[in-house]
């Protein structure tokens, strides 16, 4: 099929690239010409495991190419997929002038039946702004082209995106149009082979089940950090919590690892613009209220052991910090934990040595001349004379450390573990003062 993907980021590029490997024919757009030169030239502008050799792949076939060119990218596809940001407003709604310009440069320059298919992140009710803006636009040109839009949420997890995106576990399409209907189904079909993971529901169903998706795991996220920082002064584990509830089928293991705190480009936008929607509409959600707080207050968990053990006043302090994304195996620096915890360490007169196996660029990005901050290029290099080390992302390569060496070469053999990564006991035994998150402290 002839496929076109608005919007060249995490969602898009994965979406273009994946639907390429089964042999569509796709054409990715983006209006940040940087981006789309970076892919003309073979570049990948984003980190995401197996992305870059799939789009080489895909290129060289002749499958995939990119684009600035809006007119042509309309003519191509006969589905479109608008995969562009839905920022937070001021207020926190998403804010949808992508997704509406997107939707306005297809009713522009369309002419013939095309679906529109919504795979960003929108509230309840966008489907009819989109088909209202295509309306429009087609009413200025005199253009009666018939089009359907659908709702087609995206629960890819970056850092596993294209597994993700292979390996559905189920696809969501909301629309009450067959023809688009018959469609979807058959661009879906070679993804769902061994057994059907295609739901069809109605649009505003489909916009309401990735909000609804997100706000659940924020919440148990929330829940576990609560629990676990009730568990430390109760002298209780929250790592032998989590396994016990977590055998119970109805609970899962999933998504209840204790830490500090949620961050990325969706949970906090998400959790944030579904509170507005619900107020607009005169309804409150209180538990994602609480689900926010807590989050908010999480981000600070780390800070608040840091100050508890050295003062506030940390001038003339040194930390060494392993993790800088939001999680591991991306690059993606949005709402980041990391940029809190270190903000505060260098407010307070802190120094600050960190490293990230690939998301160092972006953190220069978007912590620009941040005085007192350096960045090194291995995780041993980051510790030479550091008053402790601060644990924030869980990267497999920080998991098996030489404690010998991180023991030299660290000033004082302390780590504060925002991840736990270690068994307070081995710490014990190495030698370490170590504060991890919901268990017993060692303190020597
Ligand atoms: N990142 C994720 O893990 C993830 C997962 C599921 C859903 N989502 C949702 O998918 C959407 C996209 O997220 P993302 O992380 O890929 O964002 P992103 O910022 O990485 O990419 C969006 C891209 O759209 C481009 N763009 C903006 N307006 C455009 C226009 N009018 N025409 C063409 N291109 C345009 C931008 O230049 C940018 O490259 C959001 O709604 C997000 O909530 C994201």
């Amino acid at each position: 099929m002839k496929i076109t993907v608005i919007g060249s980021g995490y969602v898009g590029l994965v979406t273009g690239t994946c639907l390429a490997e089964y042999g569509n024919d796709v054409v990715c757009l983006d209006v940040d010409a940087n981006k789309i030169q970076i892919l003309q030239e073979g570049g990948v502008p984003i980190f995401e495991p197996g992305l870059e050799e799939m789009i080489k792949r895909n290129v060289s076939a002749g499958r995939l190419r990119f684009t600035t060119d809006i007119k042509e990218s309309v003519d191509h596809g006969t589905i479109q997929f608008i995969a562009v940001g839905t920022p937070p407003d001021e207020d926190g709604s998403a804010d949808l002038k992508y997704v509406v310009a997107a939707a306005r440069s297809i009713g522009r320059y369309m002419n013939g039946y095309k679906v529109i298919v919504d795979k960003s992140t929108v509230p309840v009710g966008t489907g009819d702004k989109v088909r209202a803006a295509i309306i429009e636009e087609l009413a200025q040109r005199g253009e009666q082209t018939s089009f359907a839009v659908v709702s087609n949420p995206e629960f890819l997890k970056e850092g596993a995106a294209i597994e993700d995106f292979m390996r559905p576990d189920r696809i969501v399409i909301g629309t009450d149009d067959d023809t688009a209907k018959d469609l979807m189904g058959s661009l879906y079909a070679p993804f769902v082979r061994n057994h059907d993971r295609i739901l069809f529901m109605d649009v505003r169903s489909a916009e309401m089940t990735k909000y609804a998706a997100n706000a659940m795991l924020a919440t148990r996220i929330s829940f576990m950090n609560e629990l676990a920082n009730l568990s430390e002064v109760m002298g209780a584990d929250i790592e032998l919590v989590r396994k016990g509830i977590g055998s119970d089928p109805r609970i899962g293991y999933h998504f209840l690892y204790p830490g500090v705190g949620y961050g990325g480009s969706c949970f906090p936008k998400d959790v944030q613009a579904l509170q507005r929607t619900a107020e607009e509409h005169g309804i409150s959600l209180k538990v994602l209220d609480a689900v926010e707080k807590a989050n908010h207050a999480q981000k600070s968990v780390l800070v608040d052991k840091i100050v508890k053990r050295f003062g506030n006043d940390l001038k003339g302090k040194h930390f060494a910090l392993w993790g800088l994304a939001f999680k591991p195996n991306t690059d993606d620096m949005r709402d980041a934990p990391s940029r809190v915890i270190i903000e505060y360490l260098l407010n307070h007169g802190a120094t600050v040595a960190a490293h990230d196996p690939v998301s160092i660029h972006e953190a220069q990005r978007v912590m620009p001349g941040w005085q007192g901050l350096s960045y090194e290029d291995s995780p041993m290099a980051v510790l030479p004379g550091a008053d402790a080390l601060v644990i924030v992302t869980e990267w497999k390569v920080f998991r098996s450390p030489d404690f010998t060496e991180v023991k030299a070469q660290l000033k004082n053999a302390l780590v504060f573990d925002g991840r736990n990564l270690f068994d307070p006991k081995r710490m014990q035994k190495e030698g370490f003062e170590y504060y991890p998150i919901g268990r017993q402290q060692v303190t020597n």
